[in-house]
């Protein structure tokens, strides 16, 4: 037997794994399943992009190309930070990584030093935690409440940061939440931060694009002019472009640790796909690429609101609205306790195993995330199957006792 490093043991097991393995082999059975797990849009990635890694392709762009990527790429990437962030990032401060959540892990790795803490407010996507204890850093997690729509306050915030404290993780609009927050309301924690010279913090906004009732969204680090030497901001392809499969991702930041990514990236894994590189250029130079965002976002707007109104006409289930992503996170605990036929229901698992197991649908349960209360519904799917899928949640609901 090959005897695994310690590192291995540090990362959790999934416990939400196997309800997606089983959601997999009941579909595989032939079974009807409803998903509403999907973390990715059910768009296509736009004809011209692939039309771009066609060409890049047929010109024989295949072989190794500069770390982290070709100089046109980097251009296209600091100019829609200027452009669309109002972030004064030049080429030397940015990289590319194999989608969002390589970049994130890249510089978890570039900042983290033993015993490093790093804030993380709840619920938060299943990867952070994990991946910070693979670069040695401790995840504290600062409690989202559902009352405050799962926003953490400034009061919060600055009562979480200790002497150990080196990153904040700031992922607005969220992943499972739904949650974004105001400008206002994003300037509050600012204020916080900037007292705190010490504190980086790392804003994910893959999200960006997908905002509702309109709801304005601003980078975190334009919040005052101290942030931008503060602040990794992290985007990728994968949610606006609807481009997961192709691992494209960036960050924008200070150069010294642009260029500390980009070291680790040259032992690592060189770069990103070179033919993907002019494709994600094209999608971010493109006026087409701006486009195919909007009509996505729209249709993620009625369906996010309508699944959002089911949901909560469902007896004893509350749900905050989502401001952006395509996640709705009711709760459901007020079953916990009850019997599904026979099955017991104690937390998120056990809800979403019994949902699948007896009325074929899928949902992700919020333990990996922080919520043990609430189960992440995706709206990235059609009208038709939101209103299957909500039917037979009612029905399953009515049959708890
Ligand atoms: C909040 C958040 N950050 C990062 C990622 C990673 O994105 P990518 O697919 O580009 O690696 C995801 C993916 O679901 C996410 O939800």
């Amino acid at each position: 037997m090959i005897p695994l490093a310690q590192r291995v043991k540090l990362v959790a097991d999934s416990i939400t794994l196997a309800v997606s393995a089983k959601a997999t082999a009941l579909k595989k059975a032939g079974v009807d399943v409803v998903g509403f797990g999907a973390g990715e849009p059910d768009f296509d990635t736009p004809a011209f992009i692939k039309d771009a890694a066609k060409t890049a392709l047929d010109k024989g762009v295949t072989k190794y190309t500069p770390t982290p990527c070709i100089p046109e790429l980097k251009q296209a990437i600091a100019d829609k930070f200027t452009r669309e962030n109002g972030l004064p990032y030049k080429p030397e401060n940015v990289t590319v990584g194999a989608g969002g959540k390589h970049c994130l892990y890249m510089a978890f790795m570039a900042v983290l030093d033993p015993g490093d803490e790093v804030l993380i407010p709840s619920p938060y996507w299943v990867s952070y935690p994990e991946q910070v204890k693979l670069a040695g850093g401790v995840p504290k997690i600062i409690p989202g409440d559902e009352k405050n729509g799962f926003k953490i306050t400034p009061q919060q915030l600055e009562a979480a940061i200790g002497p150990r404290s080196k990153v904040l993780v700031i992922n607005s609009p969220s992943n499972p939440g739904g949650h974004a927050y105001t400008p206002a309301e994003l300037k509050a924690l600012a204020d916080v931060v900037v007292r705190h010279p010490n504190l980086t913090v790392f804003s994910d906004e893959i999200y960006e694009k997908l905002v509702y009732d309109g709801l304005r969204f601003v980078s975190f680090a334009t919040l005052a002019p101290q942030l931008i030497d503060q602040t990794l901001t992290f985007n990728c392809h994968s949610k606006s472009f609807a481009m997961t499969g192709w691992r494209v991702g960036y960050i924008g930041g200070p150069k010294p640790v642009i260029d500390a990514i980009n070291k680790l990236q040259s032992q690592m894994t060189s770069h990103i796909t070179s033919f993907c590189q002019p494709a994600a250029a094209a999608a971010l130079n493109d006026p087409r690429g701006a486009e195919s965002i909007e009509s996505m976002r729209q249709q993620f707007e009625k369906r996010g609101r309508h699944m959002h109104q089911r949901l909560s006409a469902l007896q004893s289930v509350t749900c905050v609205k989502p401001q952006g992503a395509f996640y709705c996170f009711p709760n459901v605990s007020h079953y916990f306790g009850k019997n599904a036929s026979g099955v017991k229901l104690t937390d998120a698992v056990t809800f979403a195993a019994a949902l699948l197991e007896q009325s074929h649908v899928a949902v992700v349960p919020g333990n990996d995330s922080g919520f043990d209360t609430h189960v992440r519904l995706s709206f990235a799917t059609s009208m038709e199957q939101i209103d299957k899928g909500l039917d037979r949640i009612a029905d399953f609901l009515k049959k708890i006792g």
